[in-house]
């Protein structure tokens, strides 16, 4: 199997580490500092029992574990590396300082990917002579248990390079979506932005309190959209189609998008919405609640897998 270097040892790198070597990949995980390398073995052992005790991998953890090496020298870290996946600090100068250390040590045919929420490739690869190897790969928290993988090219991100990585991420489990051209927040955050954008406009209004608007995702439109997205949801809900809902439904919609104007989150409705959290929660406690939430995501996730081999 091909090795991965996996560069900071944060949330997201431990959960990186955690896919590929799950997928039985060789992973280097390194780290600039050693207090965060020190902790990662525990915390991708911790993710693997709970992976293990959901039924989500077979192997036992130990095993996995070990394919993992721990190591405080970059150059060893990417040596024989075909993919490199960077998880560094979210600024500009952090990617560019460690973009250009990746680019001058990693073997010349390793693919370079950053899994930045929001930066585009571009502005921290331009100036580096392997810029064509360079992309993003965004995940979401955590990769794995959320399998979707953003691909977004630089615009001189090489086509054979989007590929390579394309089959590497499908290898390790993930579902690549190939983003066509940057554009900021790239795909999963601009239509997480559009609903955000529109459940504050309709509670700050007053049409509706954040709760019942929770429910309007959680038992409603989320159903599906566990496994349907939003161009499969209407092709099924007209009898002819896409084109007969368009038809029918588009000039509601359209008099709609006219109605939304871009707001600030803002006092008093961030007040209202942390009152409103706090009368909700049986439980204040946000970690037992992240725990919470991991738990439900692996049954949904155990569950998907298995209607996908009954289809
Ligand atoms: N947390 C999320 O929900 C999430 C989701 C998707 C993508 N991301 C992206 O993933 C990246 C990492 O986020 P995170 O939440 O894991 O952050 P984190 O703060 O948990 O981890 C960052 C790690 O990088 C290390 N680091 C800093 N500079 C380094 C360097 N030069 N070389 C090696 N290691 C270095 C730090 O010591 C730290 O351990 C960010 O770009 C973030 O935007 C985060």
């Amino acid at each position: 199997m091909e090795k991965i270097a996996i560069i900071g040892a944060g949330l997201i790198g431990c959960a990186w580490s955690t896919v590929f070597a799950r997928a039985g990949y060789p992973v280097a995980l390194y780290d600039i500092d050693s207090n965060a390398l020190a902790s990662a073995p525990e915390a991708i052992n911790a993710t693997l029992k709970s992976l293990f005790a959901a039924g989500l991998i077979e192997e036992d953890p130990a095993i996995v574990l070990q394919r993992v090496t721990f190591v405080a020298d970059l150059g060893q870290a990417l040596q024989g590396a075909s993919l490199v996946q960077e998880n560094v600090r979210e600024t500009v100068d952090a990617k560019k300082e460690i973009f250009t250390k990746l680019d001058a040590l990693a073997p010349g045919d390793a693919i370079l990917a950053s899994s930045t929420s929001g930066i585009p490739a571009s502005s921290f690869t331009e100036s580096l002579e392997g810029r064509a190897r360079c992309l993003v790969g965004h995940p979401i928290n955590p990769p794995s248990l959320v399998p979707l993988v953003e691909l977004i090219p630089a615009p001189w991100t090489d086509a054979a390079v989007m590929a390579r990585a394309r089959t590497i991420y499908e290898g390790a489990g993930q579902v690549p979506i190939m983003v066509k051209r940057e554009i900021q927040g790239f795909i999963v955050n601009r239509l997480q932005g559009a609903l955000l954008a529109e459940a504050f406009r309709l509670v700050e209004d007053g049409y509706v309190d954040s709760i019942d608007c929770d429910k309007a995702v959680k038992d409603g439109l989320g159903l599906r959209w566990a496994f349907m997205g939003p161009f499969e949801t209407i092709d099924l809900n007209a009898p002819g189609g896409i084109r007969d809902y368009c038809q029918r439904y588009g000039p509601l919609y359209l008099d709609i998008a006219k109605q939304a104007q871009p707001r600030e989150w803002q006092a008093p409705l961030l007040d209202q919405l942390e009152q409103e959290r706090l009368q909700s929660l049986g439980n204040t406690d946000r970690p037992a609640r992240q725990r919470w939430r991991d738990g439900r995501l692996m049954q949904l996730v155990a569950h998907k897998r298995q209607q996908a081999l009954k289809e």
